[in-house]
């Protein structure tokens, strides 16, 4: 109040300045991650993301050409220290390199808006028993100087993202929300410098891992539909767990003091593979259901406003670690060549549904399989296929998963394709002690996608991701001494 001059067309003018600066001009970020054996080209990557009025984009490293493509996109960029940078940025001369080599000189000479370094990913998981706990806030607080250093301190915050494993409730209700006991004084200082700095809280929240890991989880809770028994906090209802968990990180942060940090939905997504609960459609039902539940800017009981959030995922990563859970490779929104694999409104854009990436380039049409007269008791199929799928990808095979209804002749036939194609459809990746054989004929099956490659990226002047000739050799060379 008092910012607008009241007159008889305030109604009018203010309704025009919610329309201009409504929520939805925050907009929606997606996570991009590059642990793929096949990456698209950035530039077709930036362009499918301005195609699909993304706005924000959260990197987990600082690829020079991924930010090279960001260059005059005008898309909000949140670059990213990898873990095991952690301790060495524990310098601050390492951290104001850091600054200068990929943060500054894209800024300056490139144009690319970056706006938050994401000093680590998901540090204090619990899985990594403690291994970044010293690193952490010593690596944030020399970026921070860094940054303040070369002029770029109100422009490009710091920020950790957590996994929401960092709280918990002592009583099951948001309300009881604080720091996980064993690693309270740790999370309260790291908050205490986001709060001194003028930082956000960046958190990544999960109920399809919730579903994942207890089969007693109340499935209608994950979904915005409201569907579930819900929770009642003290006269505050709650139907879904997005805004539950939320919450309990608002209580906790408000018991210790910082009850104004701003948050970020680091990552928040659905897979479509790799487990029983991971498919097209359940995904569809989340993410369309999570756009919606945000769109009105009403936010959460506990924090009524715009949601800052971060799908995860933009694509497909087929290089992920499997560690998790074999849906780990299957987080996009778009397959790892840019395709929807559903549809989904993110109201961005007049077509209301996902764009495809453009001009993306192919390997020829042909796929490896399973010779037809191979007999499927020959001794050298059990260890050609466990080759095939250690090298390769398998997750899409399995109880209840996309390939999950083949035959075993079908499995063989999948692992088979895997391993060729990931090494650019080599002869020599079609051989399996003479069982295998090169085809024409697409061998995909209703939902079950026999994958085709793109051509390999190599980045600008060397090759950076994907295979190289040389690491190609190398299975090759492997694979003959097997
Ligand atoms: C810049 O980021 C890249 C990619 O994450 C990293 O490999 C490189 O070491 C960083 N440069 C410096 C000077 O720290
Ligand atoms: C954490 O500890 C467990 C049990 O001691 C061990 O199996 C696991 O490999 C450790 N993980 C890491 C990342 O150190
Ligand atoms: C196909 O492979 C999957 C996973 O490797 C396995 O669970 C399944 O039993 C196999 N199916 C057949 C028919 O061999």
């Amino acid at each position: 109040m008092g910012l607008f001059p009241f007159s008889k067309s305030f109604p009018v003018l203010f309704l025009l300045a919610m329309l201009l600066f409504s929520p939805t001009v925050s907009g929606i970020g997606a996570n991009w991650g590059t642990q793929s054996t096949h990456r698209l080209p950035p530039e077709i990557v930036v362009r499918m993301l301005k195609d699909n009025g993304i706005q924000k984009v959260k990197l987990f490293d600082a690829d020079y050409d991924t930010l090279k493509a960001l260059g005059k996109s005008g898309l909000e960029v949140m670059v990213g220290i990898p873990n095991d940078m952690l301790s060495s940025m524990g310098s601050l001369k390492a951290a104001e390199k850091w600054v200068s080599k990929n943060v500054s000189v894209h800024i300056n000479d490139n144009n690319v808006n970056i706006r938050y370094v994401a000093v680590g990913n998901e540090p204090y998981l619990t899985t990594y028993n403690g291994t970044y706990l010293r690193t952490t806030l010593p690596a944030m607080q020399n970026i921070q100087t860094a940054l303040v250093k070369a002029g770029l301190g109100s422009q490009v915050k710091v920020t950790c993202p957590l996994n929401a494993d960092v709280y918990e409730s002592s009583n099951t209700f948001p309300s009881g929300g604080d720091f996980r006991a064993e690693i309270h004084g740790y999370v309260s200082q790291l908050v205490k410098f986001l709060s001194d700095n003028g930082c956000p809280f960046t958190i990544n929240i999960y109920p399809f891992i919730s579903l994942y890991i207890d089969p007693n989880f109340p499935v209608e809770y994950a979904f915005f539909d409201g569907n579930a028994t819900p929770l009642n906090d003290g006269g505050t209802i709650y139907s879904n767990m997005f805004d539950a968990n939320h919450d309990t990180l608002v209580w906790a942060l408000q018991k210790n003091g910082f009850g104004n940090v701003p948050i970020i939905i680091g990552e928040i997504g659905w897979p479509t593979d790799g487990d029983r609960n991971a498919n097209a459609q359940l995904a569809q039902r989340f993410n369309q259901g999570f756009m919606q539940h945000i769109s009105g800017g009403k936010g959460t009981p506990m924090r009524p406003g715009p949601v800052d959030a971060y799908l995860f995922s933009l694509i497909d990563e087929d290089a992920k670690s499997i560690q998790p859970g074999n849906f780990e490779r299957h987080w996009g929104i778009l397959t790892y060549d840019g395709l929807p694999k559903y549809s989904l409104n993110l109201g961005t854009t007049n077509s209301g549904s996902l764009v495809p990436a453009r001009n993306v380039k192919y390997l020829e049409r042909k796929w490896c399989v399973l010779k037809p007269n191979a007999k499927l008791d020959d001794p050298q199929i059990a260890p050609s296929m466990s080759y095939a799928c250690g090298l390769a990808d398998c997750t899409s095979l399995g109880y209840q998963t996309s390939c999950g209804g083949l035959d075993a002749r079908g499995n063989i036939s999948y692992a088979f394709n895997s391993y060729y194609q990931i090494n650019n459809q080599l002869d020599d990746a079609c051989k399996f002690s003479g069982l295998a054989t090169v085809t024409k004929s697409d061998p995909s099956t209703g939902t079950c996608r026999f994958g085709l490659m793109i051509e390999p990226y190599y980045g600008g002047a060397q090759p950076k991701c994907g295979y190289t000739k040389t690491t190609l050799a190398l299975i090759l060379f492997l694979w003959t001494i097997v």
